[in-house]
């Protein structure tokens, strides 16, 4: 298990081309994501060899279905032996405690549970359209309440929202913010962003960082900047 708090975000198209990537990669130094694109590409027996390369992996699936098959999913998720899952808060609060109950029965460590509140590509006008009258940032934080009673142990948040959440559920609550980039990075179709060392001192617990680490021509240097710059080294 790495102390990094750098998530890498494994968004490749095969297996193929993931597995030539964390070649270049050391597991004491990132943690992975892998989301739906791979996951559905290259299935479970990639994650398995993800796992058995030492990477801790965050399988990034954002469950929302009825409790019974949610806790399913979840329990099939924690046989990989990835370390992280998450589901959505929207799925409701029985759907989350049931999930978390399903993880109790996990032998061994279990993996952490942690939900998405309000996607950052739904504003106000698409809350009105489901008949939810409240701000974004409303809605974050009801979600995220409800996340903590069912036992989760956090949220994927912005970074615009951590110190609110960090504040309101304390330091044991997991807060994971992508959107995260160096000056010199190019933003791509991230919209609002902040450096590393700046949303770890908003609250973030994790970073998820993709396209400055997998889109360049070297990906270990690029860590290690991300790494020094979590760890107030620059
Ligand atoms: O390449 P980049 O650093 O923008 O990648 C960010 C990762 O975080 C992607 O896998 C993206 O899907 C994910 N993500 C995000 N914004 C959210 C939730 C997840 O960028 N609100």
């Amino acid at each position: 298990m790495t102390e990094s708090r750098i998530i890498v975000a494994l968004d490749f198209p095969t297996a193929t081309l993931a597995e030539q990537f964390l070649s270049g990669l050391d597991p004491a130094s990132c943690r992975v994501k892998i989301g739906k694109e791979l996951f559905t590409a290259a299935g479970p027996d990639f994650v398995r060899r993800i796992v058995a390369l030492g990477f801790d992996v965050f399988l990034d699936l954002k469950f929302h279905d009825i409790p019974n098959t949610v806790a399913g999913a979840v329990r099939a998720a924690a046989d990989l032996g990835v370390w992280m899952i998450n589901v959505h808060a929207s799925g409701g609060f029985d759907m989350m405690s049931e999930a978390r109950v399903a993880l109790e029965e996990v032998p061994g460590t279990r993996p952490l549970l942690i939900a998405v509140t309000v996607l950052t590509s739904l504003g106000e006008d698409d809350l009105t359209k489901q008949g939810i009258l409240c701000s974004p940032a409303e809605q974050v934080v009801r979600l995220a309440e409800m996340t903590s009673e069912a036992g989760l142990d956090g949220v994927v948040c912005s970074a615009a929202e951590t110190p609110l959440l960090r504040e309101r559920f304390g330091d044991g609550f997991v807060l994971l913010t992508p959107g995260i980039r160096r000056t010199r990075d190019v933003r791509g179709d991230q919209k609002r962003v902040v450096g590393p060392a700046e949303a770890l001192a908003m609250g973030s617990t994790y970073l998820v960082v993709g396209r400055p680490i997998t889109q360049t021509a070297s990906p270990a240097q690029a860590l290690r900047e991300f790494n020094s710059a979590a760890a107030g080294d620059c």
